[in-house]
């Protein structure tokens, strides 16, 4: 806080009183020469180091404050987003007939949302895999290559494990969503999608 005396001079003699302050009080020049001796910016702004340091602290605490807030604010939004995580389900929904893909073949089909686009790849007779077809490093579209048993992101050559979804070279450090499926009738259906972290 600044040192305050109490005015008994001639006005001119006195050090500036504090703007929009009590005029009975006037702020202590560090130099301690009187107010016409005082340089013109020291007139101006008649603020000592102590309050102006006072000014800084209290604008470095609201920073603080906000920036602790918001920080607060992300890691809750954080934990929200990782308890929806997990299984994403919008119910069983049918993606293709299962004759629709010969051995090999693969196709786009959007689940659970329209925008949501995955890949349902046959590997095997009777076996579908599928997965969210957004590449975990910069979300380019992956392909499938069945012959190498990998899904290939041709952005910075990227590759996951056709088996199982997990990286397996270049950037991309996350595994692709895998989307649960059920044959049944001669259908495959979509039943949910299982976002993973590692
Ligand atoms: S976006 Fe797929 S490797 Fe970069």
């Amino acid at each position: 806080m600044p040192e305050f005396i109490t005015p008994q001079a001639p006005p001119d003699a006195l050090p500036p009183a504090i703007p929009g302050g009590d005029p009975r009080l006037r702020v202590l020049t560090p130099d301690g020469r009187q107010a016409r001796e005082q340089p013109k910016w020291r007139r101006d702004f008649p603020i000592d180091t102590t309050e102006d340091n006072y000014v800084a602290r209290r604008d470095f605490t609201k920073f603080m404050v906000l920036i602790s807030a918001s920080f607060v604010a992300g890691q809750g939004w954080i934990a929200l987003k990782t308890l929806e995580g997990g299984d994403r389900g919008a119910g069983p929904r049918a993606i293709a007939k299962v004759d629709d893909l010969a051995v090999g073949q693969a196709a786009v089909f959007a689940y659970p949302g329209e925008h949501d686009t995955c890949l349902l790849v046959r590997v095997a007779d009777g076996e579908f895999l599928a997965y969210g077809n957004k590449c975990t490093h910069l979300s380019c579209a992956v392909t499938p290559d069945v012959a190498s048993g990998r899904l290939l992101c041709p952005c910075h050559h990227g590759s996951f494990d056709l088996a199982t979804g997990r990286p397996l070279a270049g950037p991309p450090r996350r595994p692709l969503n895998r989307v649960a499926l059920e044959v049944r009738d001669g259908t495959v259906y979509a039943t949910g999608v299982e976002e993973r972290t590692v």
